[in-house]
């Protein structure tokens, strides 16, 4: 049986493989999207133009010798190629377990072409047993959480979110807010949720990924299969 890891490096690697020479590449982040980057600057390609989606991959990018810009500074992106939380019907998707999710949904919704890449695990038959990562602005943010939790009750999710922390203290995104995470257990209606929250002041963006990927690479102990929508 293959490991997580395992099937993280060979997905990453697959996806590697897609890009081509001359195209403007979104970089996710997180573990699988590491090893895609590490393959992407394995492949030594010149004429590449990558977007990161958080600094730390903007970092492992930069150190594999990728050249970065900055979200806007390019033509559109071609492909972005990212990890994710969990990967659900229709390649509905929760993101954000690396705190990254409002840098990575800017730039999933600038490019053309969008695959997420995941172990096994990572597929699941209903989104919300992984905990819904919900990035808030720390100014007021204990009233923006109560407010979070009277919209999960409307959809009869009977918890309360999370701030999320570290030994360090609570977490800050590179955009300088905090994240809530939000157990939910089930997502029955992920559309009306995310708009929901998304409508909340002091809410800047959730984890929920609807809509946006256009193809799967999910590693198996059979190898790697593609899933589309
Ligand atoms: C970061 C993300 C990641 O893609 C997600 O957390 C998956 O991470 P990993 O590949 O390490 O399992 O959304 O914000």
């Amino acid at each position: 049986m293959s490991s997580a890891e395992d099937q993280k490096r060979a997905v990453g690697e697959a996806a590697a493989a897609l890009v081509e020479a001359d195209m403007v590449v979104g970089l996710g982040t997180g573990s699988t999207a590491a090893w895609f980057v590490k393959a992407l600057g394995a492949r030594g390609l010149a004429g590449l133009t990558c977007v990161a989606t958080s600094q730390a991959t903007a970092e492992l990018a930069s150190s594999l010798g990728l050249k970065i810009a900055e979200l806007g500074e390019t033509r559109t992106i071609d492909l972005t190629i990212d990890g994710a939380d969990e990967i659900g019907p229709g390649l509905s998707l929760i993101k954000g377990g690396g705190a990254a999710l409002l840098r990575e949904k800017l730039v999933w919704e600038a490019s053309k072409r969008c695959v997420v890449i995941g172990d096994a695990a990572k597929q699941v038959p209903l989104l919300g047993r992984y905990a819904l990562p919900i990035e808030v602005v720390a100014f007021g943010h204990k009233t923006t959480a109560d407010r979070i939790c009277d919209v999960l009750a409307e959809f009869e999710i009977g918890v309360a979110p999370r701030l999320r922390v570290t030994d360090a203290g609570p977490v800050r995104t590179d955009n300088g807010n905090l994240i809530y995470d939000a157990a939910c257990g089930r997502i029955e209606e992920p559309a009306a949720l995310g708009a929901a929250l998304k409508s909340l002041t002091g809410v800047v963006e959730h984890g929920l990924f609807l809509d946006l990927a256009d193809r799967a690479l999910i590693g198996t102990d059979g190898g790697v299969i593609t899933v589309e929508p």
